[in-house]
């Protein structure tokens, strides 16, 4: 049995979301009095998590990516590594974080095997990363993102374009990989901002992007990825890292997508920009079996859209939400 979709696409990529909650209050993510986070008791518990994981592991999902909300804001979240760390279906743990608490746990997420750390940093200078999340911990997440630099962990910073905020900074982020063996990430703003309402000036799409890049650096060369990456990678002949460019919301990469989300209440999603599609928690607490999750998630599958154009359609609200709600 395996998770195979209507259009052929084999799903090996869980993205779990394991709280709602964030320490930080990014713009582009959520207003500034922060989002309606849900009850406790509505979250899922780490035995929840585990099993969901486990479940899908014998469907071929090899790789899990644990995600926010700020996931180590959430208590005891490295006994939730630790013990998927036991799960020997798995090729690869990555987490998604900001990097401002995490500083203590490099050297274990170095011995629980952790593959790849995607730090999220949007700008380099301490007053504008201030402006941009609300808190004032530029140098704690530099220091992460040098312990990081230094640890055995793969290192991915990703940086939210944000027109008129950050998009001079772009050339200095990629100025990172001269001599970090880091990958340097732009990503697409996305709308999903917990009705933040940005007031977006100029459209710095993939496009506007690699335009932008390829005229400070003429010399700019593709390198290959998987064909399932996220991004397109680049990188300056001669640096030690590479640069790439999440179509986040221009979405060029639907194709060969084999990624599902689970929030951290539960829902799952088979897309992005789809409203969610069932609540595995509420399946679980009313007592499914492992062999019922599996016709479940196999049968859900069958209905991911083709692409995150189709999923916004089908969709009931308005795409609104928060990516910490979702997971990033
Ligand atoms: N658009 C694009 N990226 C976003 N993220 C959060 N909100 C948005 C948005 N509206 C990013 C974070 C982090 C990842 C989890 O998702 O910056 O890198
Ligand atoms: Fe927190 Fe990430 Fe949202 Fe920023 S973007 S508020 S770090 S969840």
């Amino acid at each position: 049995m395996e998770l195979k979709d209507k259009f052929g696409r084999k799903i090996s990529y869980l993205r779990l979301a394991v709280t709602d909650r964030c320490n930080l209050r990014c713009k582009y993510c959520m207003p500034a009095q922060g989002i309606a986070i849900v009850p406790r008791k509505e979250l899922l518990t780490y035995k929840e998590m585990y099993r969901i994981v486990r479940v899908l592991s014998e469907l071929g999902v090899n790789k899990v990516r644990l995600t926010g909300g700020e996931p180590f804001v959430r208590k005891n979240f490295i006994h939730l590594l630790e013990s998927l760390s036991f799960n020997n279906k798995l090729d690869q743990i990555n987490i998604t974080t900001n990097g401002a608490l995490i500083t203590n746990y490099i050297s274990k997420l170095e011995s629980l095997n952790i593959n790849t750390i995607n730090l999220s940093l949007d700008s380099l200078q301490k007053n504008k990363f201030a402006e941009i999340t609300r808190r004032d911990v530029f140098e704690e997440v530099y220091k992460t993102l040098i312990a990081l630099e230094n640890s055995n962990l793969t290192v991915k910073v990703n940086m939210v374009v944000q027109s008129g905020v950050n998009t001079n900074e772009i050339t200095d982020f990629i100025e990172l990989s001269k001599t970090k063996n880091i990958a340097v990430r732009f990503i697409e703003e996305m709308p999903f901002n917990g009705k933040g309402q940005r007031h977006i000036k100029e459209v710095w799409n993939y496009n506007k992007i690699l335009h932008h890049i390829q005229n400070y650096y003429p010399k700019v060369v593709s390198v290959k990825t998987e064909k399932t990456s996220t991004s397109h990678m680049y990188k300056i002949p001669d640096y030690k890292g590479t640069f790439g460019i999440i179509p986040a919301f221009t979405r060029t990469i639907c194709n060969d997508c084999n990624r599902i989300r689970i929030t951290a209440t539960g829902m799952f999603k088979n897309c992005l920009f789809d409203g969610g599609v069932f609540n595995v928690r509420d399946f679980i607490r009313n007592g499914a079996s492992d062999n019922d999750l599996k016709n479940l998630f196999i049968e859900t599958v069958q209905g991911k859209p083709k692409n995150g154009f189709i999923a916004e359609l089908n969709r009931t609200s308005k795409v609104s939400e928060s990516m910490s709600t979702i997971g990033g």
